[in-house]
């Protein structure tokens, strides 16, 4: 069985659409795969709760309660690597986990971490995206699933969703209907990485 780890820091839907689906698509017998817990760098997470529903082990991992980012890092991958017995889990699937995570922690993971993002990748990296592709003009927006290298937001990409921009949009309307594509896209690029 793989078991693979999912990182939150508030609302989780994304997180929330993925298990839906593992539940759905009886993720246990094809492709062999567990959602072995939920870890929220923030106790008031939300997504938290809805974990927990779902029988899902949860954990919180304090960046407050670390003097820096290599040691948060450091106890962040400890707490990972114990869902899994071999201390090896399949993926580790960032789901609005908002840390820029440290070089170490990246090639830790080499492979087996994976993001998902707001934009059209290479568009737009960074934060405040829809706002940005809105003061740019764009005609279309999206969100990108991909594989996360030492490199902020960038790495192969694994998916990709494209959405409308609207006449009068605002930020928050865009980000409504990227989301939607977001929890399309998000459990989908996962299950096909975890067949290959
Ligand atoms: C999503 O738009 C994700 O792409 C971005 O933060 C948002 C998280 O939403 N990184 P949720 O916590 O999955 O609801």
């Amino acid at each position: 069985m793989k078991n693979i780890v999912i990182l939150i820091s508030g609302g989780g839907s994304n997180m929330a659409a993925i298990v839906r689906t593992a539940q759905r698509e009886h993720w246990e017998r094809a492709p062999g795969v567990r959602i072995a817990a939920v870890i929220s760098n923030r106790a008031d997470a939300g997504g938290l709760a809805f974990a927990r529903e779902q029988g899902i082990a949860t954990h919180v991992v304090d960046h407050k309660a670390y003097t820096d980012r290599a040691a948060f890092d450091a106890a962040l991958a400890e707490r990972i690597d114990a869902q899994d017995p071999q201390g090896h889990p399949a993926l580790v699937v960032l789901a609005g986990f908002m840390r820029v995570l440290t070089p170490d922690f990246v090639r830790h993971y080499a492979g087996r971490l994976v993001n998902i993002h707001p934009s059209l990748l290479p568009a737009f990296a960074g934060l405040h995206t829809h706002a940005r592709a809105l003061a740019a003009g764009c005609r279309f927006a999206g969100a990108t699933v991909h594989l996360v290298t030492e490199e902020l937001d960038d790495g192969p990409i694994l998916a990709q969703a494209v959405v409308p921009v609207l006449p009068g949009d605002t930020p928050e309307q865009l980000a409504a209907r990227v989301l939607t594509q977001e929890h399309r896209i998000y459990s989908r690029a996962i299950a096909d990485l975890l067949r290959r």
